[in-house]
Parts: C-alpha cells; sequence; structure tokens
C-alpha cells in the first residue's frame, strides 16, 4: 500500500503531520516531532520578537473539543531560522509557520527564512483569533490579497497559508480567487473556530482567562467545517494548489473523510495536544486499516470522490 502524497512539489512519506500551534514551540517538541510518525515537522507560528503569549489558563479541553487563547507564544523567528538545520537528521521536510504582527514584519521574517537551506516551505497564517485588537487577516479580503501579493513577491520557498474557516458561498469564492491570483502553492483549512465561549456552570465561570474567555475552538466539534472548507477549496482552486485539511481529527477514519473531501494531506492539532506525539503512529495504522478494508492502494483512488445524493 502506497500512503504518500505531496504538498507544494514536497514529497510526504504519510498524509499525516502536526497543525502549527500544539506542541511544536520548543526545541524538544520540534524533535518530538521528529522522531514520531509525523509525516513533516510544522513550527509553531512565529513573530519577530520572542513571545511569552497569553496570561494562563489559556487552554481547556470540554467533551467534543478546546478552546484556547494562546496569544502566539513563540521563541521569535530568529530562533526557528537556527533549529530548523538542527532538524534535517530526521529526513523529514521542516515547514514554518510564519505569523508578523504586520505585513512588514512578515516580509521580514520570510526575507530571512528564504536562506535558511533547511526549510522546505512557509505556511503563512492569515487566521490567528487570539490578538486583542488584530482582526483576522484572512477575513479581510482585500488585506489578504494585499498580502499575499508582497509576500508571493518576496518568498522563494513553497508558500502556503493557514486560512480560517468560512461559512458562506461568496467568502469561499472571494478567497479561492485571490489564491487562484497568488503564488500560493497550498492551503491549509482550517484555523480554529474564533471567539468561541466555554463556560464552567459549576463555578459559573469562563474556562480560559484572556479576552474574558473567548477563544479559539478545536477539536471534533469543528469537523464538520474542516471538512467543508476543504471540499470547498477543492472544488474552487486551481488543481495545482494542494489543500490540507485540519480540524477535529482524532482517527484514521476522519484521515479518510479528509483525503475523501479532496485534502491532500492532514494536520492534527487538539488530539497532539491531549495526546502527545503517539497519536501519529496510532491515526497512521488505523488509516491504513481503513484503506485495506476498502481494498485502496493509494490515496489517488479514493481522493476528491466524495458521492452526493443526486
Ligand atoms: C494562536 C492561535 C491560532 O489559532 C493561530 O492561528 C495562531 C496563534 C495563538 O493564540 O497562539
Amino acid at each position: 500500500m502506497d500512503v504518500t502524497t505531496r504538498i507544494g512539489g514536497i514529497n510526504l512519506e504519510n498524509p499525516i503531520f502536526n497543525a502549527s500551534g500544539p506542541r511544536c514551540t520548543t526545541p524538544e517538541h520540534l524533535n518530538a516531532l521528529g522522531e514520531s510518525q509525523a509525516a513533516a515537522i510544522l513550527s509553531k507560528s512565529c513573530t519577530l520578537q520572542p513571545r511569552d503569549g497569553n496570561p494562563k489558563p489559556r487552554y481547556q479541553e470540554f467533551p467534543g473539543g478546546s478552546i484556547n487563547s494562546m496569544g502566539l507564544p513563540n521563541l521569535g523567528y530568529e530562533e526557528y531560522a537556527k533549529l530548523y538545520p538542527t532538524l534535517s537528521k530526521y529526513n523529514k521536510p521542516i515547514m514554518s509557520s510564519v505569523s508578523g504582527l504586520s505585513l512588514d514584519d512578515n516580509l521580514k521574517i520570510i526575507e530571512v527564512m528564504n536562506d535558511v537551506d533547511a526549510l522546505d516551505a512557509i505556511e503563512l497564517n492569515l487566521s490567528c483569533p487570539n490578538l486583542v485588537g488584530k482582526p483576522q487577516v484572512g477575513y479581510d479580503f482585500d488585506q489578504s490579497r494585499d498580502v499575499l501579493e508582497a509576500v508571493g513577491k518576496l518568498c522563494k520557498k513553497p508558500l502556503g497559508v493557514k486560512l480560517p474557516p468560512y461559512f458562506d458561498f461568496v467568502h469561499f469564492q472571494s478567497m479561492a480567487e485571490i489564491l487562484n491570483d497568488s503564488k500560493v502553492k497550498f492551503a491549509t483549512c482550517v484555523n480554529s473556530l474564533g471567539n468561541g465561549l466555554v463556560i464552567d456552570p459549576q463555578t459559573e465561570t469562563v474556562v480560559i482567562k484572556p479576552k474574558g474567555g473567548f477563544g479559539g475552538v478545536g477539536g471534533p466539534v469543528i469537523k464538520p467545517f474542516g471538512l467543508s472548507n476543504v471540499r470547498k477549496f477543492r472544488e474552487l482552486l486551481k488543481p495545482e494548489i494542494n489543500v490540507i485539511g485540519v480540524g477535529g481529527i482524532e482517527k484514521g477514519m476522519d484521515v479518510f473523510e479528509y483525503i475523501l473531501a479532496g485534502a491532500d494531506a492532514v494536520q492534527i492539532g487538539t488530539v497532539l495536544q491531549n495526546d502527545g506525539p503517539g497519536a501519529f503512529a496510532r491515526i497512521l495504522a488505523q488509516f491504513k486499516l481503513v484503506m485495506e478494508k476498502k481494498g485502496y492502494e493509494s490515496l489517488d483512488d479514493f481522493k476528491n470522490k466524495l458521492k452526493v445524493i443526486e
């Protein structure tokens, strides 16, 4: 059986790697991803300066999902630029999530990342929901177009975007047109659903501290939206732009569903936070079992072959 795939011209041994988010911030995290069955190593969204992030508690599980308002804790881009060459020994693609606080910051970061030979791709984050006073770029189509034009001109690595979830066909169309006019080679759908609220009725209190308890929601409760966004973008994007699915994947059958909807690869977030990097081996083994039971020999046998009811 062949479970290899490709995104942005980069070969992956299997379709499952980490979402930029949990357990990908420190050298220890990134080495653990290297040692795991993850098909690639994607680092936490970096900013120009190192950041501690928002006050704790800032992550909480709840039945069916997770809520977070991390606030981009990261080591700063220079530290990641130094770390990537040390990860080459794992012989898997290395990707950098870039989330500068302004277009200028993004350009500065990407200019340096261009010259890091060990780095294989950049995933530009257009969708952090947790920064006070900073709307998600991906919900502002004019700004998204400008950012992608400027970044596209500068970036020498295969460029991807991390998108927020969309809920309206007109919005899917607007973003797809921008991506089709850009240098983007892959779109990662979806980031957490922004600004959810989880309440502990016992204590009559919110469960995370930043922003009065509002935060990005991930995990199984968002899977229908991850699937819909993958499906819609696969339909609207040029075939040469790959789609990466993320949202609520916990088991092999979830990976299967995402690929059926049109994903070329998938990422895991909440389940990686909760179970640790052992989740990759478990989910990959389950996914192979699903393929075997269905008699599929490669991803192309079922990718984007979801049936609709006539
Ligand atoms: C954070 C959360 C996100 O969903 C994201 O895209 C980037 C950063 C965070 O709070 O750290």
